[in-house]
């Protein structure tokens, strides 16, 4: 049976105790990036990277989101956080929050992409601009991003990028043609990038999650309706992850633990997308039956 090590928190709350499953000061003196960083998997990210030791920087379109998870991290866990409001999208915008980080802090260890935008829609109605927007959001914010840093700082001083990709192109989930190609055009990015900025120091590795409980992610795709419930029922591990288990899965790609791994994929999905039910037109009832 596996068991999770720790008590998880649906909302963007800190948890009430953490169990430490790596040393606690693992990340001491380093600096991290995480777009999106104000919710859901990204806030939990940030959270267990401040607890081994972390300063961070967070951005994403809403000020108030950021700056109150800011808040909540550093009272929780005693390290520094910075809010930044930046539209992935927007390259100017990203290049100013990396002057600002390196105003700040001086330095960035490490980028942690996980901003994204999803719904379910069938491809045939999905319009122009919903395809085009997914795609912008996370495969376009993702070297937006990447490419700042690289040029600021990674290229003379190395650094860890890892991006959250998704297991969805694997087997084509249904009504996720937009969120599936972008997150396949990322996994293709991070060995691209693996490959030039190699030779610099720069590891660049996804973590793929399986559907996570607690997150806005989940309560698009289906949140504590039976689906979900069958959804979790299908899995080898038989249950949905935890937000903290991604983190923990960033902050071994973060460490020197995985300083021989670049370019890779980390599926942490207790199995799912081996056994995930797929069938189009079952799929398109439940996305009819919610509206
Ligand atoms: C169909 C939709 C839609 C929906 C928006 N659109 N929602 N189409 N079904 N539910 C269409 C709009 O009509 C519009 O097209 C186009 O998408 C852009 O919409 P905007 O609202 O103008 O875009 P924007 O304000 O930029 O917002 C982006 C967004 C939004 C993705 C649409 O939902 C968002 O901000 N999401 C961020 C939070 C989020 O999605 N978190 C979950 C991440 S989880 P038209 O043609 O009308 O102009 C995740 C999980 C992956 O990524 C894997 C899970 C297993
Ligand atoms: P979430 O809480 O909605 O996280 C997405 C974050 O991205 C939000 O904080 C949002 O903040 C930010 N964002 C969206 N568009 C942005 C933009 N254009 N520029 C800057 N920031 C932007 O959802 P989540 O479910 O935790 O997902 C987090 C990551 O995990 C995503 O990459 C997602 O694809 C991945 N993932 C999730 C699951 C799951 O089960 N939840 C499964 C597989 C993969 P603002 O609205 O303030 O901009």
């Amino acid at each position: 049976m596996s068991v999770p090590l720790n008590q998880e928190v649906d909302s963007d709350d800190c948890l009430k105790e953490y169990k430490y499953v790596f040393q606690r000061d693992l990340l001491r003196g380093k600096v991290a990036f995480v777009t999106g960083g104000g919710s859901g998997i990204g806030f939990r990210i940030v959270e267990i990277l401040m607890r081994h030791g972390c300063d961070t920087a967070i951005a994403s379109r809403r000020l108030d989101r950021v700056q109150t998870a800011a808040k909540k991290l550093e009272q929780a866990t005693g390290r520094k956080c910075l809010a930044i409001k930046a539209d992935v999208r927007n390259a100017a915008e990203v290049e100013q929050a990396v002057d600002d980080i390196l105003r700040r802090y001086g330095r960035i260890d490490i980028l942690v992409n996980s901003a994204a935008g999803n719904f379910l829609c069938d491809a045939e109605n999905l319009s122009y601009n919903a395809f085009k927007t997914v795609i912008e959001i996370d495969t376009i914010g993702t070297f937006n991003t990447s490419k700042a840093v690289y040029q600021k700082y990674f290229k003379k001083n190395g650094g860890n990028i890892i991006n959250i990709t998704a297991t969805l192109a694997y087997r084509g989930d249904a009504l996720q043609v937009h969120a599936g190609s972008a997150k396949a055009a990322i996994d293709a990015m991070t060995r691209h990038l693996a490959v030039e900025w190699g030779p610099d120091g720069v590891r660049v590795n996804n973590i793929a999650p399986g559907p996570i409980k607690g997150t806005e992610g989940m309560r698009r795709l289906g949140g504590k309706s039976p689906v979900a419930e069958m959804m979790y029922s299908s899995i080898p591990l038989k249950r949905g992850g935890q937000k903290c288990e991604i983190a923990e899965a960033v902050v071994y790609l973060s460490s020197d633990a995985s300083s021989y791994v670049t370019g890779t994929v980390h599926i942490v999905d207790g199995g799912s997308w081996l056994t995930a039910f797929n069938d189009f037109s079952m799929r398109k009832q439940f996305l009819q039956s919610k509206m």
